[in-house]
């Protein structure tokens, strides 16, 4: 009897002894995903009743080696904006997003918005309409005009066909009827031009047509435009996002920004969705 109690005392110590090395590794996993939950929910987009879908999303996010994004942003905007980058959507007000507007078939702009800083195109081509200035963002101007020098240094003669655009003027040129599934034309309110911040560029020669896809234009286009602060908005493969049509000629202005852009072949609603928290209560 007494070596049996002896026993089961010696086995409950041995059992006892070894439960700080079984349950480690589950307290260590848990603990860990505490840590990292942390920076989900110390965020202004956090929304706790939706708290298990983080979580869930953010454990399979991690689960993915190959993913080179910063976890926490892309868990939020996954559950915040599942529809973020599909071109059909409710239609919103514009967004802001560390400084860059955004505007798309989604995100658009009142009647009376007209952007500050808007200043007369000056010192490049462009083509000039009865009854009409053409008018630019001042620091995309600024840029542009940097472009259209080097440009000239390679004996390319780059014009603008259209600059600022107000809701107006984007209803005029639709016409009689709207389109909602026109993939070239935006709806007024939501074309960038009336942000000031877009340009829609090609030679006089070429002009606004496909054809400037196949000419070395586009090309000096393409590989420049960066260094100055403008993406090529509409890339090819990137419709189901932007919802238009690849157009070659039309150069949004970002900044500096730019740069990154180009390198990471993202468009901007890409570029944006994976680098920064889309804002929840806007
Ligand atoms: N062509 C572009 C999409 C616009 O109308 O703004
Ligand atoms: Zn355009």
């Amino acid at each position: 009897m007494k070596k049996t109690l002896l026993f089961i005392s010696f086995i409950i110590i041995f059992i006892l002894s070894l439960t700080p090395f079984i349950f480690k590794n589950n307290h260590t996993t848990t603990k860990n995903n505490n840590q990292n939950y942390d920076a989900l929910l110390k965020s202004n987009n956090f929304n706790l009743s939706l708290k298990d879908e983080y979580f869930k999303t953010y454990d399979t996010l991690k689960n993915d080696l190959n993913n080179n994004y910063n976890i926490t942003t892309l868990t939020l905007n996954k559950i915040n904006y599942p529809n973020f980058l599909s071109a059909y959507n409710d239609t919103k007000q514009y967004l802001i997003i560390n400084n860059i507007p955004l505007v798309n078939r989604i995100y658009g702009l009142d009647k009376d918005f007209i952007p500050s800083n808007l200043v007369s195109v000056e010192n490049v081509d462009y083509i000039k309409r009865d009854n009409e200035i053409m008018l630019l963002n001042k620091e995309a101007l600024n840029a542009y005009q940097q472009l259209y020098n080097v440009a000239k240094t390679k004996n390319i003669n780059l014009t603008i066909f259209s600059a600022y655009r107000s809701y107006e003027k984007q209803a005029t040129l639709w016409g009689e009827s709207l389109d909602p599934n026109n993939k070239f034309l935006a709806l007024p309110g939501h074309s960038e031009h009336q942000t000031g911040l877009a340009i829609d560029v090609s030679t006089r020669e070429i002009g606004l047509t496909n054809h400037l896809f196949n000419t070395k234009v586009f090309q000096f286009l393409k590989q420049n435009a960066h260094k100055f602060g403008f993406i090529i908005r509409y890339p090819e493969n990137k419709s189901n996002i932007t919802g238009y049509f690849q157009e070659a000629w039309h150069l949004r202005y970002v900044g500096d920004i730019a740069e990154e852009i180009y390198n990471s072949n993202l468009c901007l609603e890409e570029y944006l969705y994976y680098n920064y928290e889309i804002p929840i209560f806007l």
